[in-house]
């Protein structure tokens, strides 16, 4: 896919649809459709008057025009009622380029072009959210895919337009940096998405290689015996019963610093819960249970294209969770790398198990920050669905910024509380902590075992089981993996300051 900026005026531009975005505001409305009917007349100007299309969210009138224009189809796409908050505003333009541009591809159009609007003061941001929500709206996994006639067209080129050449610059830098964002949002929804039998420990390793070869970041892949000879018995233990040995991916980014950043990613390649087995139903979507790892992957190719200037690690410890005769048992006790012991009640709680081992490896680097992300509990899927991240964290401050990420993304974060009451769920009888917390508050037991293991650093953990798996498609997700937090880590490392 190409993208591009261009000055040009609506009757100028040049491409198989070009896509205006309209609000639904009586006023707003008028304004925008009458000045649409000053440049087309007739087309505009009978559907006005028609009053079909009322400019809903989600609501899309394709025109078609005189054979004077250069472009003969014109889409209007609906940005429902204007809200006053800003951020909300920016996403209803990422839904709307999303619907439109699958509108666009479904009647096979190869170039898109989309309008800025010239009555939007944040012409950058609107600009990036149009790029965003198109870009990340035409993807699809199809790569398995037998090629038939209808569902094989693409749209190859998207560009951004508006007739005011002042935002010539801004307008180029805001489709630059949306490229970049859909490009690492894309390689996390590709690696997710990618069934267990093609991305394993050591292949999500050579992807991690691949992708910080070709974008300018460091990685390096520690061995199983290089994993045990560390002491991270939570990795070696998970790992045990799967015919795939573990991997344990250390990747960094920027000028050497005294305190980098951590990003730390669930890598479960595939969790059939082991010993402690996941009923049949739906155990197809455990391929996506590395998704923390993919976001962290997405994130670093984003920081190094966007040349952020910052310090970041990211750990990876990487796993198939397989029950077989050489699998961990419930009642084993493993040993961490920071010498903590855990008791395996369930075998299926295994994230925590491999993320306790990489939280302790993280103190050795003094981070001013530490961000784990996960697909770690189904509890977290209950309790907040598939619209919002859970945040647990031991730093307001943190969550603070993470939170702003999130609404400006639109890849929201919602904090639940660790309360000291909490900690003695996951007690053990015969380790230091045990792997399971009982029936209740199933997100907030898992994250006070991580916390358990974290060095002396302000942390957050996001739960993104619920945010990173998808049930059904959205306006610019589909169902799988929506490849979440690559731009919520992009936004927060773009505005930390060291
Ligand atoms: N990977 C799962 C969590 C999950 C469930 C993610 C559904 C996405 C969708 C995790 O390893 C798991 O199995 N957690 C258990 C923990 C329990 C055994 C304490 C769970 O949530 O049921
Ligand atoms: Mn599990
Ligand atoms: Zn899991």
């Amino acid at each position: 896919m190409g993208y591009s900026y261009q000055t040009a005026s609506i009757t100028q531009v040049k491409a198989d649809v070009v896509v205006v975005c309209i609000h639904q505001n009586e006023a707003l409305y008028n304004r925008e459709m009458k000045a649409l009917a000053a440049h087309f007349g007739a087309p505009v100007a009978t559907l006005l008057s028609s009053g079909d299309f009322k400019a809903k969210e989600g609501e899309t009138a394709l025109l078609y025009l005189d054979a004077g224009a250069k472009a003969r189809r014109l889409m209007l796409a609906g940005l429902g009622k204007k809200p006053t908050d800003t951020n909300t505003a920016l996403e209803r333009y990422r839904r709307a380029a999303g619907t439109a541009a699958m509108r666009a591809r479904s009647i096979k159009a190869s170039t898109v072009a989309l309008a800025l609007p010239s009555t939007e003061d944040n012409a950058a941001d609107v600009a990036l959210a149009l790029t965003e929500g198109s870009g990340l709206g035409l993807y699809q996994f199809d790569k398995h895919k037998s090629k038939s006639e209808d569902d094989s067209h693409r749209v190859g080129q998207l560009t951004i337009f508006s007739d005011d050449r002042k935002l010539q610059r801004i307008g180029t830098e805001a489709v630059h940096k949306g490229e970049i964002l859909i490009a690492a949002t894309t390689l996390a929804r590709d690696l997710a998405n990618a069934p267990g039998n093609e991305i394993y420990p050591e292949t999500l390793a050579q992807a991690a290689v691949e992708a910080g070869k070709r974008s300018g970041f460091s990685v390096k892949v520690m061995t199983e015996r290089q994993i045990a000879r560390l002491g991270m018995g939570g990795i070696i233990g998970v790992a045990k019963g799967s015919a795939h040995p573990p991997r344990f991916i250390i990747l960094e980014y920027g000028r050497k610093s005294k305190n980098p950043i951590v990003l730390i990613g669930k890598g479960v390649t595939f969790d059939t819960g082991g010993i402690s087995l996941k009923p049949s139903a739906n155990m197809s979507e455990m391929k996506m249970d590395m998704s923390g790892a993919a976001a962290v992957i997405g994130a670093f190719q984003a920081v190094a294209r966007l040349a952020l200037p910052v310090h970041i690690i990211g750990l990876i410890p990487a796993v198939e969770n397989m029950p077989s005769g050489t699998s961990t048992r419930p009642g084993d006790i493993l040993r961490h790398y920071n010498g903590k012991t855990s008791e395996v009640d369930n075998t299926d709680a295994e994230g925590r198990l491999i993320l306790a081992d990489a939280l302790a490896y993280a103190e050795r680097y003094h981070p001013a920050a530490v961000i784990d992300l996960a697909t770690l509990t189904g509890a977290c899927v209950v309790a907040l669905g598939h619209f919002a991240t859970g945040m647990m964290s031991n730093d307001d401050a943190l969550m603070e910024k993470l939170k702003a990420s999130g609404e400006r993304t639109y890849e929201r974060v919602w904090p639940l509380p660790l309360f000291d009451e909490y900690e003695n769920l996951i007690k053990s009888d015969v380790a230091d902590v045990k792997n399971t917390g009982g029936r209740w508050a199933g997100a907030i037991t898992a994250a006070w075992f991580l916390k358990k293991f974290i060095g002396d650093y302000p942390w957050v953990h996001l739960d993104i089981a619920g945010t990173a798996i998808l049930e059904e498609h959205g306006a610019y997700t589909q169902k799988g993996a929506s490849g979440v937090c690559v731009r919520l880590l992009a936004d927060f490392l773009a505005h930390w300051k060291r």
